[in-house]
């Protein structure tokens, strides 16, 4: 952990310097300009049926060089950067940058907003946290992903903000990494499509949208001193595909690049990634901003096609100003910046339609994340229908598990949102966020068991003494276990298991109990000793702000389970790429607790190698015939599916058709999945998703679907010819409820 996050993570600290600088600043401010409300209509730019393109040509035109220099930085952070007296007018946000009131042009507040709007506590405002985003990836649902991001940008608006710095997307290609919660699982289609249907939400809003961590960030160790090495053609079949998909499905107004540095070169000055593949291959039209502190030169990231640097200017200031006067950055260069920028402001549409403060739904929010909470938490264990609990049949209920009175565990980081009334496991007045600090919400799963079982007696034990908890569900009808596993940014996990002596809990309480049912509040995938012990097991992810009322309902039958993982679950560390997380060595400047000026100046890069390259996830375990403990795809509901009829017509988007009935007599929707295997000659691992369709189904009704397959989803990464290439041979179309239970097949020759 670093200290400097530490320090720079609080904003109170912030303020108070921003508040001590408010006398320079209301000097400076009617040049620099704050002021939220409409732009003057008068400019000529300000005409809406003119393209983003040609409103942002217009504003260049009439700016001056200090001008455009402003909109390339932010205005500082503790820790990261000095601060400008100009940030007086930060809303409390990650980033603020200057306007230009001259023209119009509003400030930009931009916000961290994974799973909610972050620092609403410290800010004095509220934000409702939804079920993480691998939660959200775990629906498998597009509208629930709109409504996702919909939810993140109207609570954005309502605080001040006019950009989201959510959208993470990074594969789970190692699950140690603290940030899976955060992120959207091991495919890049299903992680590239629902991250679009989530920036869509949000920019629908006039906000603008933003993915990151541009690329192949995919560990937290190390993270600004890493040199990842990877072949090109593994990382544009994974991570790099994932990203394609996500800025091609929705236009996001920035990319934030990565701290890491990628075949020898940091993410933000890297050519291959920011220019060769973002802006020409993909066709970015949007403005590319450094992850914070992630900048690490003026000239080579100028021409390696960083467009933006936060939290501060330490390059992107007076020394690239200097860099364009004198000719090392050219004028062309520094205006196609800027003119990104300008062109994302008026596409999303922030320009005309600016936030407006306004009080938060506090009830709506709490609505929209009960129900994405319910679409996504995933049933993995069912034996002889334990679930749903009958609340009238019931007479004694175990709950066990640390906190499981208080509350439910959220991600922790920069995506953490602030509980109502704090952590819900402190003291009153003592639960203020701090950085690596596990935070609970307060959503009690013991009250919400309480009130819709209110004929049992229900019983709490905090797990702390094994004995303790294994006699009471030994005399009680059910036992129902709350285990957690915490995750973070700026940390990964040391194993896949769950901590504190969880395992031997649940394993005593199962002993005691064989109704025992695991309810999982992990980030990600944990391994499981005691899984053939448990009847049950429910994995409810970080659930959010109505976390309890929607897992107590899946419990009781309220609401349906009908989400899929979206990453395996692996038997053992073991079993992984890399059985342990490579970690840079202890004590070194490459973990990064040193200043920002040697951090901006460079750390010594320590290696990790990703050579299962493309075999992220599933890709591997099936290629090596390892066997897991829940595929990819995987899970179960209260009723059951049977899929029938395949066809697949070939076309320019092969057509792949099927039937689906419930075969049980409850209302339910499946996720129903389509991968394909490559011609041998494409040497790929065995199959890999190529489409899903999610199906409300009524207890016995069949429905017809069709998937229409991208093309490039069939293809391979052709380096030489740099693009994708739809080999010539044999494909097999392959559709079920899993990765691993798919039973009906089809093969198509493609010439
Ligand atoms: C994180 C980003 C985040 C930024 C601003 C960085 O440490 O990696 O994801 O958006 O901080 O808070």
């Amino acid at each position: 952990m670093s200290l400097q996050a530490r320090s720079w993570k609080s904003g109170r600290s912030v303020l108070i310097l921003f508040v001590a600088l408010a006398l320079v600043a209301t000097v400076i401010c009617a040049v620099a300009g704050s002021n939220p409300k409409s732009a003057d209509q008068s400019h000529a730019w300000m005409n809406t049926t003119l393209s983003p393109d040609e409103r942002a040509s217009m504003v260049l035109k009439e700016m001056t060089l200090d001008e455009k220099i402003t909109l390339l930085h932010g205005t500082g952070m503790e820790g990261l950067s000095p601060i400008s007296p100009l940030a007086i007018h930060s809303n409390g946000g990650a980033g603020y940058v200057v306007g230009i009131p001259r023209l119009g042009i509003p400030p930009i507040q931009m916000s961290d907003a994974a799973y909610g709007v972050r620092m609403s506590g410290d800010n004095g405002r509220y934000s409702t946290a939804l079920p993480s985003c691998v939660a959200g990836a775990a629906s498998w649902d597009l509208d629930a992903a709109f409504e996702y991001g919909s939810l993140i940008g109207r609570e954005l608006r309502a605080q001040g903000y006019n950009m989201s710095l959510g959208g993470g997307i990074n594969l789970t290609r190692e699950p140690r990494n603290g940030r899976t919660f955060e992120y959207m699982g091991e495919d890049p289609v299903l992680a590239g499509t629902m991250v679009a249907a989530l920036i869509k939400g949000e920019q629908a809003q006039n906000v603008m949208g933003d993915i990151k961590h541009y690329a192949l960030n995919d560990q937290e160790s190390g993270r600004k001193a890493v040199n990842v090495n990877i072949d090109k053609r593994a990382a544009r079949e994974s991570d790099l595909l994932a990203f394609e998909i996500g800025i091609e499905q929705s236009d996001p107004a920035g990319v934030m690049c990565s701290y890491n540095r990628l075949g020898g070169e940091y993410a933000c000055e890297n050519k291959y990634l920011l220019t060769d593949v973002l802006k020409k291959d993909w066709n970015f039209k949007g403005f590319v901003l450094t992850d914070w502190g992630g900048a690490h030169s003026a000239i080579k990231a100028s021409a390696a096609g960083m467009d933006h640097e936060e939290p501060g200017w330490i390059f992107y200031g007076d020394t690239l100003k200097k860099d364009v006067e004198s000719g090392k950055v050219p004028q062309a260069e520094l205006d196609d910046h800027v003119h990104r920028i300008l062109r994302a402001m008026f596409a999303t549409g922030l320009v005309d339609n600016p936030p407006q403060r306004g009080v938060v739904d506090v009830a709506g929010g709490f609505e929209v994340a009960q129900r994405i909470a319910e679409q996504s938490s995933v049933l993995l264990k069912n034996d002889h229908g334990l679930l749903p609990l009958d609340a009238a049949k019931l007479r004694s209920i175990a709950v066990i598990g640390r906190h499981a009175d208080v509350g439910m565990i959220s991600g922790g980081g920069s995506a953490q949102v602030d509980p109502p009334g704090g952590n819900a496991i402190m003291p009153p007045g003592k639960g203020q966020t701090r950085w690596l600090e596990p935070v609970w919400f307060p959503t009690s799963p013991l009250k919400a068991i309480r009130a819709k079982a209110p004929a049992a007696t229900v019983n709490f034990n905090s797990g702390a003494d094994l004995n303790a908890a294994s006699s009471l569900a030994k005399s009680s009808d059910v036992a129902i276990v709350f285990a957690y596993q915490w995750e973070s940014e700026d940390m990964d996990l040391d194993s896949l298991s769950l901590p504190e002596h969880q395992d031997a809990l649940i394993a005593k309480v199962a002993a005691a109990n064989p109704h025992t049912i695991v309810v999982l509040e992990t980030g990600g995938p944990v391994t499981m000793p005691w899984v053939d012990h448990v009847g049950a097991i429910l994995e409810v992810w970080y659930a959010g702000s109505k976390g309890d009322d929607a897992t107590v309902n899946l419990l009781f039958g309220d609401a349906m389970p009908v989400a899929k993982l979206p990453m395996t679950f692996p038997r053992s560390e073991a079993d992984l790429p890399h059985p342990t997380v490579i970690r840079p060595a202890r004590g070194s400047d490459s973990e990064g607790n040193v200043s920002w000026q040697k951090i901006a100046a460079g750390l010594p890069a320590f290696q990790v190698t990703y050579d299962e390259g493309v075999k992220v996830g599933y890709k591997w375990y099936d290629a090596e015939k390892k066997s897991v403990l829940f595929p990819f795809g995987f899970g179960l509901s209260y009723t059951t599916y049977a899929y029938s009829n395949l066809t697949v017509a070939p076309g320019k988007n092969p057509r792949v058709t099927f039937t689906v009935t419930n075969t049980g007599n409850r209302a339910g929707a499946e996720v129903a999945e389509v991968y394909a295997s490559l011609p041998a000659s494409a040497a790929e691992p065995p199959k890999r998703l190529v489409g899903w369709s999610k199906l409300k189904l009524n207890g016995g009704e069949s429905k017809e679907v069709s998937v229409d397959v991208n093309p490039k989803y069939l293809s391979i990464f052709n380096v030489e010819r740099n693009g994708w290439e739809l080999l010539p041979g044999e494909y097999t179309f392959m559709v079920g409820g899993s990765s691993q239970d798919l039973p009906l097949k089809q093969s198509l020759t493609i010439k």
